[in-house]
């Protein structure tokens, strides 16, 4: 049996707009055992960086909230924790670690990359500063950056893109986080170096059996490397399985409609018609409504957002298909 690290239960997430109250994410629960790798899989605004940076509690305040949920990191209740407290600084960076969308904004442009490096660690650990950036540029070696000595002292903008992303890489796994969450890291990236990333990024997180969370619009992506899916639409967890229940059996329409959108040689995609509802307003129905092929008559009365069991570690939100009505 695989360890529990990482258990989400009911996470909702608010902003306050100039429009009203948007809930970006909806009682969203999943969960990540020791060492394994679980993708978060959805079309853009669904809610999947914000779920993230709520586990974080790096939610800007104004004008986003955590208003519910629980998020336990190894037994540790995190959002017991106050979000700039010495506690959430502790489990940011050293015990979980996010590699970011763009690399730009979150390296420092004026601090040379072995001098952010070294003082993540110096921060966390109790090591010297030798030790520090001895450390750094073995990392910056296993993420396959040439000369890493001399490239330590290299400011963010005189690498490439792609270097860059090595980089943060190397930085989230510096102080050997249990959990490392990579939002999106690829996909600014043309495909070859994009594939590159994928690639080092498992090989390292094999290596130190750090858990993965990997966040992205595309599932095939994820079933290369992910032990389970769960897919989100408009702030919700709408299906959740292993890489096989969700790719064999899809039950939610919606993911039924993301399967047809991976790529394949030799055959046209078929987007998912439609745009996904607003968050402000929810309406009293299921999210997925007004792009539905399949909707019936009880899809407009129930908002039918809970995920029920299938079977195995299959679960679906949508109500028709599990034949309730
Ligand atoms: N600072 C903010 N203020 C107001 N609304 C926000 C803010 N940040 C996010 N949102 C809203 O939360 C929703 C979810 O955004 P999120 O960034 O989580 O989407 P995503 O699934 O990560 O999309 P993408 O694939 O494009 O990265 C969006 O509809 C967005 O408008
Ligand atoms: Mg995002």
């Amino acid at each position: 049996m695989s360890n529990r690290l990482l258990t989400v239960e009911g996470l909702t997430t608010e902003f306050r707009t100039e429009r009203g109250v948007a809930r970006a994410v909806n009682k969203v629960s999943y969960n990540v055992d020791e060492g394994e790798i679980v993708g978060i899989v959805g079309e853009s605004g669904c809610g999947k960086s914000v779920t993230q940076l709520s586990v974080m509690q790096l939610i800007p305040n104004p004008p986003g909230r955590i208003i519910a949920g629980k998020v336990w990191l190894d037994g540790a209740d995190l959002l017991k924790y106050k979000r700039d407290s010495r506690e959430m600084r502790g489990v940011r960076g050293a015990r979980m670690a996010m590699v970011f969308q763009e690399p730009m904004t979150s390296l420092n442009p004026a601090m040379t990359i072995g001098r952010q490096m070294s003082e993540v660690m110096t921060e966390h650990l109790k090591i010297s500063k030798k030790e520090a950036r001895e450390r750094s540029i073995d990392m910056l070696a296993q993420v396959n950056i040439p000369d890493p000595g001399k490239r330590a002292d290299d400011y963010p903008h005189q690498m490439s893109g792609g270097m860059r992303q090595r980089v943060m890489i190397a930085m989230a796994m510096l102080c050997r986080p249990q959990l490392i969450i990579a939002d999106e890291a690829t996909t600014a990236l043309d495909a070859t170096i994009q594939a590159q990333l994928l690639e080092l990024l498992y090989s390292v997180v094999e290596k130190y059996r750090t858990a993965l969370v990997m966040v992205t619009h595309n599932l095939g992506i994820v079933a290369r490397y992910a032990n389970r899916i769960n897919v989100m639409y408009a702030g919700g967890i709408i299906e959740s399985g292993t890489v096989k229940e969700i790719w064999s059996k899809p039950m939610h329409p919606y993911t039924q409609g993301l399967l047809r959108c991976v790529p394949r040689l030799g055959e046209k995609l078929r987007p998912i018609r439609g745009m996904p509802p607003s968050l402000i307003n929810r309406p009293g129905t299921c999210p997925f409504l007004a792009r539905c092929g399949e909707r019936r008559e009880n899809c407009y009365r129930e908002p039918a957002t809970e995920l029920t069991h299938v079977e195995g570690q299959h679960s679906t939100a949508c109500a028709a298909r599990l034949g309730r009505w």
